[in-house]
């Protein structure tokens, strides 16, 4: 029997970037959205093009370079949103338009100030507006968890009228019930006399830690597009992790009247670069794509699983990304053998220059470190991406003093827009004086919400990986940095988060600043 198609809307780069501090750059954001092409993902949101100069550019660039999934942009319900959204996607060979306008009682009168025909008016005038620019269109009615079920129907008839293609029930506060989460669903596709008309999905937050299984009852309910994102990632709490969703469909098929197109050997992967360009680290225990979601501690479900692995497993490592083979390179490997594992893993570099430099990269590291594994060329070449912010702070030495009954004492030189300054500084630890001997040449000011090291790999030659988050003037951003030598990680870590600060960008929120 052939199985209806499960749509996976991924909105990493607009959702998931609403998390605090996991701003991404243009760069950052063609390498996701390359991954997320590379596994099938069928519709990519690729930013909120109104909401900045920066965010305008990300979406194009993204529009320009994916082929094989649809490119998205997001829209309030107004026309200067509409444009800038049909102006960024319209590079891409299919693109989408999404425009959204809040349903609820307390969104309309407390935030837009509008009666609930004047929303609905302007629900659809929105959709017929996008409708000249693309026949994708995908209406949202914001916190239709909140919302009257009655209205809702009223709303998504009249802009399915209007021409939306997709219609997509947020669950902004994460405030459902997966029951009634499932029920509302299937009561606005029941009564509204056009619903066959489009495809119906879902978008819901994490705040209960119910993002997950809200998405699945509305799929088990008739939804049939699920919008996720790569570890979860979102605003607040964050959104519906893609992992979660996705694994759950392809293992419970017995349960699902659907599946997904995705290449799940990609999960694994994207996570990783996900984790390692935002800076949020991924939680061990977290299901599919943390470290212990596949490791046995207990005697016995090891013993269980060397009998036979479906006694404690239910789906296999493999078929999420990770590798069975997990050495892959060491100092004697060359460029080629070099390139073609980073295929394997889903990394392309664009450029000859690029290969070259993350290969010189490569071999510096295999000096110091025997086995280089996957997450190490992962690592390397996501600061091997990150010299695309323009680097005003550059490490030329640091040297650490540390032992016991005395205090630790850094002593830094940094190229500072191509001069050298030097510092020496003492701190309560080595990181700590490193920190204050940079401060002390930078001045940035900046306040350290987050400094957070794991180790890449294991043993003891593996390498650190170091996340620094830097605040100035309500600007956030993150740094890190990857070492055999956990000091110097520390200090790339806390250079790149000031390249960032120091790096001028134009950025608003209209969602949040104006109503609409
Ligand atoms: O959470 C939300 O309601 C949204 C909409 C824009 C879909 O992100
Ligand atoms: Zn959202």
């Amino acid at each position: 029997m052939n199985k209806e198609r499960l749509v996976i809307f991924d909105t990493t780069l607009r959702d998931g970037e609403q998390s605090p501090g996991a701003s991404m750059t243009r760069e950052e954001k063609v390498r996701i959205a390359r991954i997320l092409e590379r596994m099938r993902v069928d519709v990519i949101e690729a930013g909120f093009p109104a909401a900045s100069a920066g965010d305008f550019e990300s979406v194009k660039s993204v529009a320009q370079s994916i082929d094989d999934s649809i490119v998205c942009g997001l829209a309030r319900a107004v026309q200067g949103d509409i444009d800038r959204a049909a102006a960024a996607v319209q590079p891409a060979r299919a693109s989408r338009i999404h425009t959204f306008i809040a349903t609820s009682p307390i969104h309309m009168k407390s935030k837009l100030r509008m009666k609930p025909e004047e929303v609905l008016n302007q629900a659809k005038w929105a959709v017929e507006y996008a409708r000249r620019f693309t026949d994708d269109v995908e209406f949202s009615p914001e916190d239709a968890g909140r919302s009257d079920v009655d209205f809702l129907c009223r709303v998504v008839e009249a802009v399915i009228s209007a021409g939306a293609t997709t219609i997509n029930i947020p669950d902004t506060v994460g405030y459902s019930m997966p029951s009634q989460f499932g029920e509302t669903v299937r009561q606005i596709m029941e009564r509204v006399p056009n619903s066959d008309k489009a495809v119906f999905s879902v978008h819901c937050h994490n705040d209960l830690g119910l993002a997950v299984a809200n998405s699945l009852a509305a799929v088990l309910n008739g939804a049939r597009q699920v919008e996720c994102t790569i570890n979860g990632l979102g605003e607040r709490a964050g959104n519906a992790a893609l992992e979660e969703i996705v694994m759950a469909v392809r293992t419970r098929q017995d349960v699902f009247p659907c599946d997904t197109a995705l290449d799940t050997t990609q999960i694994v992967p994207a996570s990783r670069v996900v984790s390692g360009i935002t800076g949020f680290p991924v939680q061990p225990n977290k299901a599919i794509v943390g470290a212990n979601a596949f490791a046995h501690e207990s005697g016995i479900h090891q013993d269980g699983v060397i009998k036979k692995r479906e006694t404690y497993e239910i789906m296999r490592a493999e078929d999420v990304g990770w590798s069975a083979n997990r050495m892959v390179l060491g100092k004697h490997s060359g460029r080629n053998a070099f390139k073609t594992r980073l295929r394997e893993i889903g990394i392309d570099l664009e450029s000859e220059e690029e290969l070259n430099s993350a290969f010189a990269r490569f071999k510096d590291l295999a000096d110091k470190k025997h086995d280089i594994f996957d997450e190490d060329l992962q690592a390397l070449i996501t600061e091997e991406a990150m010299k695309s912010v323009e680097e005003r702070y550059r490490l030329v030495t640091l040297h650490v003093c540390s032992q016991t009954g005395e205090t630790p004492e850094a002593r830094v030189t940094l190229a500072v827009d191509g001069d050298e300054l030097s510092a020496i500084a003492i701190g309560g630890g080595p990181v700590d004086a490193s920190f204050k001997a940079i401060e002390s040449i930078a001045a940035s000011g900046a306040q350290l919400q987050l400094y957070s090291v794991s180790n890449i790999t294991s043993g003891t030659d593996a390498q650190g990986e170091v996340t620094v988050r830097l605040e100035k003037g309500g600007r956030i951003v993150n740094g890190h940095g990857a070492d055999t030598d956990i000091v110097i990680a520390s200090a790339k870590s806390y250079l790149m988060a000031l390249n960032k600060l120091a790096t001028r960008v134009e950025r608003r929120h209209p969602q949040k600043s104006q109503p609409i």
